[in-house]
């Protein structure tokens, strides 16, 4: 089975992610052990940065008794000698028995998938999806807020570029909340995912005004406007620095509303915002390992 957008499960199976992931959280702390995934071994392809997503999924697979081969820096290997991402793809296959990859080009994961017979995870695809993101941002909504039905969830920030916004608008949207999209009019949610959403019965409200949404939120899911995405330098400086939740902002907000961000941030979050009880992001990114060791287990098997 591969992952490659949040649509390749549906809401039983993420569902099931979900349960699972709670089970993992001795796991992921350390305070139990497992050899559920002994003699399995993890890939790790990333063409881009990342600090979360690739340490989050090699602590869960060591932490469930498993083992990872990584590709390294790809100019260290056969790719800077020509190599396409498909053959590099048929010889990691036969290296491993799942494979997580990040790329920078939309669509990679898909390929790779198509020239894999081991299960793909996408870690990232540039501008397109990161299902397991989602489902780490599904867990922790659900911990926090016990029910998905009728939350106020809005999304802030570069909604354009921003992957892990698209697989969660999409995921969100099956789960009966209220969608707000808040974006300078470049950066709001592409089309089709605005369309995938209204697909699924939710009508997302689209504005460039954070102010006039904060009050009613029950979830401030806060994105970086991400510079390396930009074609044209100009067009970035126009809107960074446009948004920014600080102190100020949350007097207006509810007491238990929660501030999530996929991170990493630059200046989209004011650090004084850390020790208030809405910043819940570095919560967020330790649900990256139970979540990964439960979906990980799901897709290899063994028992805990
Ligand atoms: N959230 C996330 O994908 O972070 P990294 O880029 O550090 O992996």
């Amino acid at each position: 089975m591969d992952i490659v957008s949040i649509r390749d499960l549906n809401r039983e199976q993420i569902e099931q992610v979900l349960e699972r992931s709670e089970k993992m959280i001795p796991y992921a702390r350390g305070e139990k052990s497992s050899k559920a995934l002994d003699g399995k071994i993890l890939a790790t392809l990333f063409f881009e940065p990342s600090t979360r997503t690739r340490m989050s999924f090699e602590s869960a697979m060591m932490r469930l008794g498993g083992r990872i081969t990584d590709l390294g820096v790809p100019a260290m290997s056969s790719i800077s000698k020509g190599e396409s991402l498909a053959d590099t793809i048929r010889m990691v296959e036969v290296y491993s028995d799942i494979i997580a990859i990040r790329h920078p080009r939309e669509g990679s994961a898909r390929l790779a998938a198509r020239f894999s017979s081991k299960p793909v995870i996408n870690a990232g695809d540039g501008a397109g999806q990161h299902p397991t993101q989602t489902l780490l941002d599904l867990f922790t909504i659900k911990r926090i807020k016990k029910d998905f039905d009728k939350l106020k969830v809005v999304m802030v920030g570069d909604l354009k570029y921003g992957r892990t916004v698209h697989s969660l608008a999409e995921a969100l949207s099956s789960f009966g909340v209220e969608l707000t999209f808040v974006a300078p009019s470049a950066l709001q949610m592409p089309k089709e995912t605005v369309k995938q959403v209204e697909k699924m019965g939710c009508k997302p409200k689209l504005t460039n005004h954070l102010n006039e949404t904060i009050a009613d939120a029950d979830v401030l899911y806060v994105t970086r406007i991400q510079k390396e995405r930009f074609p044209d330098l100009a067009e970035y400086q126009k809107v960074a620095g446009m948004y920014r939740v600080d102190r100020k902002l949350l007097r207006e907000a509810k007491s238990d509303l929660i501030v999530m961000h996929p991170l990493p941030r630059v200046d989209e979050i004011d650090p004084e915002v850390d020790d208030t009880p809405h910043a819940k992001y570095f919560e967020q990114a330790f649900n990256g390992v139970p979540v990964r060791m439960a979906l990980l287990n799901l897709v290899l098997g063994g028992e805990l």
